[in-house]
């Protein structure tokens, strides 16, 4: 295993755990946001807003986001024209985040936060036109344990959450719905190839951008699309 993505996720928990200035609200995207402790804070890469301002939000359709943190995406998707938005999250601060910061914006109407792992509080049948996921891409060996909620917003011990969110996806899309996961290039980019081509999917990338993310580190930011092989859709 390469551990640069472990290394990194480890030096951004560290910052989460450490920094004694750590606001509880923050700006970005032109907006204020609440920010509770044991959240993964937007603030400190700029992986939320890039995905944010990235994603296809369908205008009218309906939006899954697997991982909604602090609740930005969720809330920008809402006002970006989604009919409905789901937010879940595996850990029980990050949807009370999202709450606040679905309230703070005036958009409860048109989404719900549920406390779930990946999809397992979603009814059966259910479907969505965008099913999203900025995930913990930063790959851990298989005998680390996340200690606490905040440890899953970045590692993903042997990738058995990425195993499972492409393995079940597929099954919650709309007609022609679109599976999109925010990753970069410390993410380990073979393994998931290779659990995509398990269950039949290809990546391709959405949109990318590097961006400098401390004095020595240059990050490759990728939306990438998950699309069945062979599709002709756009
Ligand atoms: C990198 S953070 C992204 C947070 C937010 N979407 C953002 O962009 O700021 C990943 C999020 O996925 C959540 N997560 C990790 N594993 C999960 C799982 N099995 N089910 C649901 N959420 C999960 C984490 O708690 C965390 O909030």
């Amino acid at each position: 295993m390469d551990d640069t993505g472990f290394q990194r996720g480890n030096a951004l928990l560290n910052r989460h755990l450490t920094d004694d200035r750590r606001p509880d609200t923050f700006s970005l995207l032109g907006r204020e946001w609440d920010l509770l402790d044991g959240v993964f804070s937007p603030v400190y890469t700029p992986v939320t807003a890039l995905f944010s301002t990235w994603l296809p939000y369908p205008p009218g359709g309906t939006f899954l986001e697997i991982g909604s943190g602090a609740g930005v995406t969720a809330v920008v998707a809402a006002q970006s024209g989604c009919r409905a938005v789901t937010a879940l999250d595996i850990s029980m601060a990050a949807v009370e985040n999202t709450r606040l910061n679905v309230a703070r914006h005036g958009v409860e109407d048109r989404v719900r936060v549920l406390r779930s792992d990946l999809f397992s509080e979603l009814e059966p049948g259910e479907e969505f036109d965008l099913i999203y996921w900025n995930s913990n891409f930063a790959e851990a060996p298989a005998d680390f344990a996340n200690e606490t909620d905040l440890h899953h917003a970045f590692f993903d011990p042997s990738y058995r959450a990425h195993s499972e969110f492409v393995a079940q996806a597929p099954r919650y899309l709309s007609p022609g719905g679109r599976l999109m996961l925010g990753f970069s290039n410390i993410g380990n980019t073979a393994l998931l190839t290779e659990l995509c081509a398990d269950v039949g999917l290809e990546l391709c990338t959405y949109r990318s951008e590097r961006r400098q993310v401390d004095q020595r580190t240059t990050v490759e930011f990728q939306l990438l699309e998950l699309r069945a092989r062979h599709s002709s859709s756009s």
